[in-house]
């Protein structure tokens, strides 16, 4: 244990640490901010209180004594190279994500990779119960942790602890598939309060406990036997958002604004820029959307002189056979596309397999005059909010999939069901010629709400839940 004075009273738990250990150009080892939208919504949380963050710092075999980055203290948590193979890219990645995401690419299930997990959310578990102070709170983050609420539990009962599940949980009938469905339920259900995005996760975690455990539910609390004792854990959603104020102060600032300027300049100029930002994962509907583009300049209601499509996908999960096999699909056909439509002057797809910082994401958000959100299902789907909180000119359409949860809240996008081609051509097309009035209505119904319910609401709503279990024991 470490001495008393070095516990905190708040820690985060989650996979990765807010910043991931790369190395450089010429070897050396540095930090660069972590992938996901997890990690852009917890920041600002830390930063308002004097807590610690437990995670891996993104590299196997990285053995570090804790340490203090950009004012937050990171506690890391070493994996070995079979454990970012069997933990990480297998049961996290290759099981639970498929699985969650309504099976759109087949969940692979390994006993040795169900065994890792055990072992590494049982690591984390430990880390977060030696850092944390007598009474204090724990917030578990994600579904590559989804056994740490019970096993903390075990350990210190004194603590609070919340979990957030930022990906979507399944109907019962998917979610039956797992050999371990049992114990991950059970594992969940350590925590006090049970955080999810959407009303229907929550319906869907509580389906299960219903029908899997013996647990009485009612509404939203399961009332679990300890000993003779009664314990109530809550499930519910609570949206997750972003920080808006980074957003609104790069896009109002000259510099930002140029850039926007010399970018469509760079595409030729061309009348209307899409744009779809997403980590390369099958999950987005990247392949949809390029294939409802191909198809519009195939027919020759778009063409290249007119419209180009910006197609931004970061590299994530590279090792995983899904994300490998999903790459060469995608560049093939962009290279199709490309070759059939290009001219000297001007491109069909602008394709950037690559992470850009903040300001250039804002530039690009700034240039574009639609934005496709085309996943085929997603938790939330943060970049819908962060387009729309640059659009202060009120201009630009927001193309969203009703699959995603961000649907739920963004009622004024133009919602599409990506799986139907044709209604995502007819959404690309309406958003192309939608009159500035038009836009201008909708994109003020859209950013009231997403500056409104911003990051800082999430934090505080969740919080206050947790608190609420605590006052009533
Ligand atoms: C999603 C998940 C996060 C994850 C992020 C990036 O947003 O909800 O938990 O961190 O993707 O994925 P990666 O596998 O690179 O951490």
């Amino acid at each position: 244990m470490p001495a008393a004075s070095a516990l905190a009273s708040f820690v985060i738990v989650a996979n990765r640490l807010p910043v991931d250990r790369v190395q450089g150009p010429d070897g050396e080892e540095t930090w660069r901010p972590s992938p996901g939208g997890l990690v852009a919504a917890l920041e600002p949380v830390m930063h308002a209180v004097d807590g610690a963050w437990v995670g891996w710092p993104g590299q196997p075999d990285v053995e570090l004594a804790p340490f203090t980055e950009d004012g937050m203290r990171l506690i890391p948590v070493t994996l070995s190279e079979s454990e970012v193979q069997e933990y990480y890219e297998g049961f996290a990645n290759d099981t639970i994500w498929p699985l969650y995401h309504d099976v759109i690419a087949p969940p692979q299930y390994h006993r040795e990779w169900w065994d890792a997990y055990v072992r590494v959310n049982r690591r984390f578990a430990e880390r977060a119960a030696e850092a944390v102070a007598e009474g204090g709170t724990v917030w578990v983050h994600d579904y590559q942790l989804q056994l740490v609420p019970a096993m903390l539990r075990e350990q210190r009962p004194d603590l609070t602890i919340g979990y957030f599940h930022h990906i979507p949980f399944p109907a019962h009938g998917l979610y039956a598939q797992l050999p371990w469905r049992n114990q991950v339920l059970e594992g969940l259900l350590g925590a006090d309060v049970v955080g999810f995005q959407r009303a229907q996760d929550a319906t869907n975690f509580l389906a299960a406990v219903r029908r899997r455990l013996t647990h009485d539910v009612k509404g939203s609390a399961v009332s679990i036997d300890e000993d003779g004792a009664r314990r109530t854990v809550v499930a519910r959603a609570f949206p997750i958002s972003i920080d808006t104020v980074p957003y609104t102060e790069l896009a109002a600032r000259p510099d930002v604004r140029a850039r926007a300027a010399e970018i469509r300049e760079g595409l030729g100029n061309p009348k209307k820029i899409l744009l779809g930002v997403d980590r390369l994962d099958y999950t987005k509907g990247i392949r949809h959307r390029i294939k409802a583009f191909g198809e519009l300049l195939d027919q020759g209601r778009l063409s290249v002189e007119d419209v180009t499509l910006v197609q931004v996908a970061s590299p994530s999960r590279e090792r995983v056979d899904a994300y490998v096999q999903l790459r060469d699909e995608i560049e093939l056909s962009v290279a199709r596309i490309n070759g059939d439509h290009d001219t000297m002057d001007h491109t069909a797809i602008r394709y950037l397999h690559q992470g850009f910082p903040r300001e250039e994401m804002v530039a690009m958000y700034l240039a574009a005059d639609a934005m496709l959100v085309t996943a085929l299902r997603d938790g939330m789907n943060l970049v819908a909010k962060e387009y729309v909180a640059t659009r202060a000119d009120n201009r630009g359409v927001l193309v969203l999939s009703e699959f995603t949860g961000a649907a739920d809240e963004l009622r004024q996008a133009v919602l599409v069901n990506p799986h139907d081609i044709e209604d995502l051509k007819d959404a690309i097309m309406r958003a192309v010629e939608m009159p500035a009035a038009e836009q201008s209505r909708r994109m003020r119904a859209l950013r009231r709400r997403v500056l409104e319910n911003d990051v800082r609401a999430w934090s505080r709503d969740f919080l206050a839940a947790l608190d609420e279990v605590r006052n009533s024991r």
